[in-house]
Formats: structure tokens, C-alpha cells, sequence
């Protein structure tokens, strides 16, 4: 069957739990089709949000040491690829890698990618996967044998729910070859900062989150009206995280793949979470996942942490 159609019917069973529970939630992964994923790269460039040019600044600045889980016939392995804009700081330090897999939910923006980054760098078999990481993931059988190491950038991880961060980085631990894990974490910091890292002023957040409602609308035949909800960016203190919602302006009932939801004015769909780690809260759900932290690479203002792990001794 066209993988198509089955994206859009995981889509509308996966959005419709959602939306039928109390309260409303989305699972972020949704947030990215090709559209999301370009208003992410837009989001990147903001002067408020400071996780991509702080990451950045931290691979830069500390280049020398990431190479060394970078050695020739290395395969990278990167989760969440998105633009790999970040990766060609590793790609360019790196010599002989094996091959790069991105791997990524937003298949038409990752074949994209993969077009750009085979003619940047034409000594590097580009292998690109299409795939859910929260799942198991299929590496091409090829690499098996390969050394490996895998990269997961941009705080991603924070975006999941704790027991399945440390699923995932288990099942990672997991895959033949794998040597190292380098890992982008955002680390907590005050309450000013993180909101408008999510709120911009010029409301391209805003469209980001929008988006997903524009997306129900085109696949699976929602009739949001996108004037009726807005965007909030909320501090959760008690869980450390930054949550995402649209929140409904009216009382109202929308149509979502044949099934009425109603909303109160008030109500809102909570679609992501961007949890905030201090050093031992991430150490605590490594070491779950089978990781051990062999080094914390931060920048001087301690917004942002590079975390290189390796496998627990069994
Ligand atoms: C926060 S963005 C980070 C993008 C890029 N790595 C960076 O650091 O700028 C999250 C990326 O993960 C992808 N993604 C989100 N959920 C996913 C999932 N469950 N499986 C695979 N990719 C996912 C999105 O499509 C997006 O490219």
C-alpha cells in the first residue's frame, strides 16, 4: 500500500485519540511535514531562540574533541536530520566517514536534504531513512558491520516524554557497530528566556504550531478555521518543560476526519513539550537508556550542552 495512505491514516488515528481526550492533546511528531519543517529552519534563525546558534557555537568551539568518536569508516547516524545544517560542522571535521544517515519523519523535506548534501560532500555516501525514531529504526543491512555513531542534535530528545527518551536511547545503544552517541541538550535556565525562545515576536512560532491545525486541514480533512485559536507558549516548572498549545479563542465544533470535536472557549490542544534538563536529570535518563556521559561540553553562558556518551559496560 502507498506509504502515503498509511502516514494519513496513522495521522488521523493518532490525532484523533488526541483530540477526543481530556485534556487535548497532538503528538509533536505531526508538527513536521514539509511545510513544518521549513517554518522550523525559519524558527532557527530567530534572535530569540538561542538553542541553535548556542549549539552551533558549542560543535564549533569543541570540533577537535567530537572528532575523536569520528574516526574513518565511521557511519553518522543523525535522529531528527531536519535541514543537517548543524551536521556539516562534523562532515567537514570528519575524514572517510562510512556514510551519513539522516533519519527523519518529514520524508519529502529529508530527500531535500539528502539532494544538497550529495553534492556538498560527494565523497560521502548520503544513505537517508525515513523513519520514526520513537520505533525501530531499519539502518540499511549494508552498514550493519560499520562502526557507528550516532548524532541527535537540537534538544530533540526533550520533545519525548522521559521512559520514551530512555526507550529510544536503549534501542540505540542496541544497534550493531555503535560506538558513541553525541547528544544536544537545553539546559534550564530562567523562565523569561525559554518563553520567548517559543513565543517570537514575530510570530513565527506561532505559524509553526498553526501549521499543524493548516496540516489536519489538507490531509485529513479537518475544517479548523486557524483564526479561532491562537498559540501559547507555558513554562511547566514542575516538570521542567516548555509546553506548546493552541488554545481555542470561541466555543466551537470542528470536523476532524469525519468526527466532531468540540472546544470551550479557553481550551487548548497541547501539542509539544521542550523539556529543560539540568546535567544529572539528563545523566539519570542516559544512564536508563544504557549511556554513560564521557563528556559535557557546554558554552560559557551554560544555555546549551553537547553531551558525548558511551555504551554502559554490560
Ligand atoms: C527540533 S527539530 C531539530 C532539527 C535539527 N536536528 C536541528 O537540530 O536543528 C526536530 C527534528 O526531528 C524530526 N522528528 C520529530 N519527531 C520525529 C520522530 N518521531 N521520528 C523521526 N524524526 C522526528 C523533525 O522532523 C525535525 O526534523
Amino acid at each position: 500500500m502507498d506509504s502515503a495512505i498509511i502516514r494519513d491514516r496513522d495521522f488521523a488515528a493518532s490525532a484523533l485519540e488526541g483530540l477526543q481526550a481530556d485534556p487535548k492533546w497532538l503528538d509533536s511528531k505531526w508538527l513536521y511535514d514539509a511545510e513544518g519543517s521549513a517554518i522550523f529552519e525559519q524558527i532557527t534563525q530567530l534572535p530569540e531562540y538561542y538553542p541553535t546558534r548556542t549549539e552551533t557555537r558549542i560543535l564549533k568551539d569543541e570540533i577537535s574533541a567530537l572528532s575523536q568518536v569520528l574516526d574513518p569508516g565511521t557511519v553518522l547516524v543523525e535522529l531528527g536530520s531536519g535541514a543537517s545544517v548543524k551536521t556539516r560542522i562534523l562532515l567537514d571535521a570528519a575524514s572517510q566517514l562510512g556514510a551519513y544517515v539522516p533519519v527523519d519523519i518529514s520524508a519529502d523535506f529529508l530527500e531535500e536534504t539528502a539532494k544538497g548534501l550529495r553534492e556538498a560532500y560527494p565523497g560521502t555516501p548520503i544513505r537517508p531513512v525515513v523513519g520514526d525514531f520513537t520505533q525501530d529504526i531499519r539502518l540499511p543491512a549494508a552498514l550493519d558491520a560499520e562502526p557507528k555513531t550516532a548524532f541527535f542534535p537540537g534538544s530533540t530528545i526533550g520533545n519525548l516524554p522521559h521512559d520514551t527518551a530512555a526507550a529510544m536511547l536503549d534501542r540505540l545503544r542496541h544497534w550493531p557497530g555503535i560506538k558513541a552517541l553525541i547528544l544536544g541538550l537545553d539546559l534550564v535556565k530562567d523562565t523569561t528566556t525559554l518563553v520567548e525562545a517559543y513565543d517570537d515576536a514575530a510570530g513565527v512560532t506561532a505559524n509553526f504550531n498553526l501549521n499543524l491545525l493548516r496540516r489536519m486541514n489538507r490531509e485529513i480533512g479537518a475544517d479548523f478555521d486557524l483564526s479561532a485559536f491562537h498559540h501559547e507558549a507555558r513554562w511547566n516548572a514542575e516538570l521542567s518543560r516548555i509546553e506548546m498549545h493552541l488554545v481555542s479563542d470561541k466555543d466551537q465544533t470542528v470536523t476532524v476526519a469525519g468526527t466532531p470535536i468540540a472546544f470551550a472557549a479557553g481550551e487548548s490542544i497541547h501539542t509539544e513539550n521542550s523539556r529543560k534538563y539540568t546535567r544529572e536529570a539528563f545523566a539519570a535518563i542516559a544512564d536508563r537508556g544504557g549511556w554513560e556521559i564521557a563528556d559535557f561540553l557546554t558554552d560559557a553562558g551554560q544555555l546549551f550542552a553537547v553531551a558525548v556518551l558511551k555504551p554502559k559496560q554490560d
